[in-house]
């Protein structure tokens, strides 16, 4: 273990799957979801299949990750010979989620430093204009790659404990400045209403798939993250407990964005269903009609780009793991190799947002939605549903109880519900999602019919 690095204790490691989860997917996708979907009844669904699924799913991953030591890949394929793939499915996920990750962390970069510069061009026309074109966004990109890979350069306890350490609490604190500041704004209420009253009306299958894929994107289970980070992972780390802790901590934030966020948009008018835009065209809008805006504005910047980079370091952290296990390379050189893959592949998609590649369509997705789509909606569940069968109907629900209370010396309140899940709700419930998501269910219901 000495040679691949390993976390101080548990807090750090804590700190590090919290600083995993906590990342864009609050941020940016979770306000404007629930923007879309309507508010409280998709925020309420998210926060029970945090618990149930989310919860579940994360022990599972780090009993995996503890146990075997390695990449996913090779985790899995010391299971069962002919599964390294699921591992390779999860790899392959945090390339493309790593390679849009980038792009999207390059906007925040431009906004963090707009902020402060000039911020009277961040207005719709002016992200237009910057996301369509070449060579800012690229630019952008890059930095924000190099300094995912920089932190991931100096291995688990120097490069992304650290960075943690320092990025987690002042990600907290500015959050919750953010908060007070938005809900004690005229008209605020109605965004806080917005997002707590349920409207049980608004809840559709497509719902589900969204709060469940936010679900998975957010705690970032499925990617093999967990798995990854737990094989640094010391034995006596009791991993119920962190996975609830990142659980908690990952629910708490989204509902603290959605604060920070839905009561300053409705306290000016603006709409709450933009969509991804919601981040980079609403908010800094927001910020120039409110008093103290400019550095409220600038407090925002600083507080996505810690979310998306202490997340970033977290997923190229998977491919890396998966160099310097199975192929014996030395971290340094792995670094560089999967950045620079991802970053070829970021900025084909990068490219897709102007006319340079924009024309390109599969299914009618251009490169970033495609990304997205293959990455959300497929990698992650079929990983999740494979995650869960190993466990449960090959290694065994007895070898994995073994791992998770270190045979019999760690508690573990709740585990028959906890098998219940892994065994038979989990696996249904994700195959369920992923026909729903992928389209095949409706196939399969207009040849029913
Ligand atoms: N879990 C990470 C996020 O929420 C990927 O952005």
């Amino acid at each position: 273990m000495s040679d691949r690095g390993h976390w101080s204790g548990s807090y750090g490691f804590t700190l590090a799957a919290i600083g995993s989860a906590v990342g864009l997917g609050n941020l940016w996708r979770f306000p404007y979801l629930a923007g879309m979907n309507g508010g409280g009844a998709f925020v309420l669904l998210y926060l029970f299949l945090s618990i149930i699924l989310g919860v579940s799913l994360l022990i599972a991953e780090q009993a995996l990750g503890r146990h075997f030591a390695t990449s996913p890949y090779g985790a899995f394929r010391s299971i069962h010979p002919k599964f390294g793939f699921t591992g390779t499915i999860a790899i392959l996920a945090n390339v493309l989620i790593f390679s849009f990750y980038g792009m999207i962390g390059g906007w925040v970069i431009f906004y963090l430093v707009t902020s402060i510069f000039c911020p009277s061009i961040q207005t719709p026309e002016g992200f237009a204009q910057f996301s369509g074109g070449i060579a800012l966004p690229i630019i952008a990109q890059l930095i924000f790659m190099f300094l995912t890979a920089l932190l991931v350069w100096f291995g688990i306890s120097k490069g992304i404990e650290k960075g943690n350490r320092v990025m987690m609490p002042l990600l907290f604190i500015i959050l919750i400045l953010m908060c007070i500041r938005s809900l004690t704004l005229p008209g605020a209420w109605e965004g806080a209403i917005f997002l707590f009253k349920p409207d049980f009306s608004k809840i559709s299958a497509a719902t589900v798939v969204a709060a469940t894929g936010q679900v998975f994107f957010s705690m970032s289970v499925g990617f093999g993250i967990m798995l990854t980070y737990a094989s640094y992972l010391k034995k006596d780390t009791n991993i119920v407990k962190t996975s609830w802790a990142v659980a908690l901590s990952n629910c708490l934030v989204a509902v603290l964005a959605g604060l920070a966020i839905l009561p300053a948009v409705f306290a000016f008018h603006m709409e709450p269903a933009q969509g991804p835009g919601l981040m980079f065209v609403v908010i800094p809008e927001v910020f120039r009609m409110m008093t103290g805006g400019y550095w409220f504005g600038i407090l925002f910047f600083v507080l996505v780009f810690f979310a998306a980079l202490s997340s970033s370091i977290s997923i190229l952290e998977v491919p890396v793991t998966y160099l310097v296990d199975e192929h014996k390379i030395s971290r340094k050189k792995a670094v560089v190799i999967a950045s620079c893959i991802c970053t070829a592949l970021g900025i084909l998609c990068t490219l897709s947002m102007g006319s340079t590649l924009g024309w390109f369509k599969v299914g009618g997705l251009g490169i970033f939605d495609l990304m997205d789509f293959i990455s959300n909606n497929m990698l992650l569940p079929v990983g999740g549903v494979l995650l869960c069968i190993l466990i449960a109907y090959v290694w065994g629900m007895k070898g994995v109880l073994a791992e998770v209370t270190q045979d019999g010396q760690i508690p573990f309140h709740g585990q028959k519900c906890w098998c219940f899940i892994i065994r038979y709700l989990a696996p249904l419930a994700i195959i369920c999602i992923l026909l729903s998501g992928t389209g095949i269910l409706e196939i399969i219901s207009a040849f029913a019919e």
